[in-house]
């Protein structure tokens, strides 16, 4: 079998084949449902131990019809491309055959986030093979897309620090921001962030009408955040009563006078020739804002701010899918530019409007 390596730049073969571990969760169905309309992929496998033998659309009903059934993770097809929607620990578990069974693995979990096992130590249990860490590439394409050629183990960034670094990342590479200025980052959730399994505070009953403080400190993505802006931030979540979306709203105080044309010229440096990203400062109409609601289902992400100059305060928002944009979509973006795809390749669609709650 030609490697994805041999195939890259080759443009007779335009067609890599993939496999989605953790196939029906969340994560899992979102990138079925990305690869199976994707122009240089085709799905090989789908895995999951519940539902093994049966069809896809059994679990996904959006996707009934594909011609696709689960199989068990224990019996891996070798693939081009392997993604991996499996649960925090599942993959570091696992590297060794994930990497055995493709040339490019690209990891949706925080396996492979960070950089360094210490910082596993300090944000989370631990890691069984901190030897990979230096290997895998961390993918918020906007800021490491030039990492990302050629890469074998991709890490895909979180759902609330892709929203919060979308944010706030153009205030720091502008120089409104030096690094020793407060940062308060207020970040509101949809319940599919908690996966499929849910859990008591995700069934519906609980989660109707809420907007819950779910992490008020010490949330795991706060690592993430303040690694890529090498400066210390301080983030709350809220649960609140929607299915998809990620809202981030940043507080930050410049210590110099900044204006609005100071943060457009940020903004825009960053992300005018950004194939996902969208300015939405101001301006008219219901949705002056960034807004979930107009992103839902898509890999586009919302990014906007307000200039409050009696409190010498910027307000950075921004909004994303976050099975979209912070993890499905991603992946698939990450893994585009990863083997050489056009970014855009099968995530060039608009969400829906009007609609109900994503
Ligand atoms: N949900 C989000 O918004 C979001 C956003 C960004 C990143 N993520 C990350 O993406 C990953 C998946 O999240 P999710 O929300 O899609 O979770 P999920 O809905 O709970 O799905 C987890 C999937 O992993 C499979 N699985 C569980 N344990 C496994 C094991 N030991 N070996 C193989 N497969 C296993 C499950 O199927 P079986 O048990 O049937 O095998 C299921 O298909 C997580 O690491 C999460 O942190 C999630």
């Amino acid at each position: 079998m030609a490697t994805a390596t041999d195939r890259r730049g080759d443009e007779s073969a335009e067609t890599l084949t993939a496999s989605v571990v953790g196939a029906s969760g969340f994560t899992g169905g979102e990138l079925l449902r990305l690869l199976v309309g994707h122009p240089n992929f085709e799905v090989e496998q789908a895995t999951s131990r519940e539902y093994a033998n049966k069809t896809v659309g059994s679990v996904h009903p959006n996707l009934r019809g594909a011609d696709l059934r689960f199989s068990d993770p224990g019996d891996l097809d070798s693939v081009d491309a392997l993604f991996a929607a499996t649960p925090h620990g599942v993959s570091m578990q696992q590297i060794d055959a994930f990497e055995d069974a493709a040339d490019t693995v690209v990891d949706l979990s925080a396996d492979f986030r960070l950089d360094t096992e210490a910082e596993y130590d300090e944000w989370y249990d631990g890691h069984v093979c901190p030897e990979y860490l230096d290997e895998a590439v961390y993918a918020l394409p906007e800021f490491t897309r030039e990492e990302l050629p050629g890469a074998d183990l991709i890490a895909a960034g979180g759902c609330n620090a892709t929203a919060t670094l979308l944010g706030l990342k153009p205030l720091f590479d502008a120089g409104v921001l030096d690094g020793d200025e407060q940062v308060v980052v207020d970040v509101k959730v949809g319940s599919s962030e908690g996966g499929a399994g849910g859990g008591k505070a995700s069934s519906h009953a609980e989660r109707s009408g809420v907007v819950r403080p779910y992490a008020p400190t010490g949330h795991r993505h706060e690592a993430e955040i303040e690694a890529m802006l090498g400066t210390s931030v301080s983030f709350t979540a809220h649960a609140v009563d929607m299915v998809r979306g990620a809202s981030a709203t940043s507080h930050v105080f410049p210590d110099h006078p900044v204006s609005k044309g100071d943060l457009w010229t940020a903004y825009r440096d960053a992300y005018e020739d950004e194939p996902f990203v969208r300015l939405v400062a101001g301006g008219s109409g219901v949705y002056r804002y960034p807004e979930p609601k107009a992103v839902a289902g898509t890999n586009h992400a919302e990014v906007g701010f307000e200039l409050d100059p009696g409190n010498e305060r910027v307000v950075a928002f921004s909004a994303i899918d976050n099975l979209m944009k912070g993890s499905a979509g991603q992946a698939v973006h990450a893994a585009n530019v990863a083997l050489g795809f056009e970014e855009t390749a099968g995530l060039e669609f608009s969400g829906l409007h009007p609609v109900g709650s994503p």
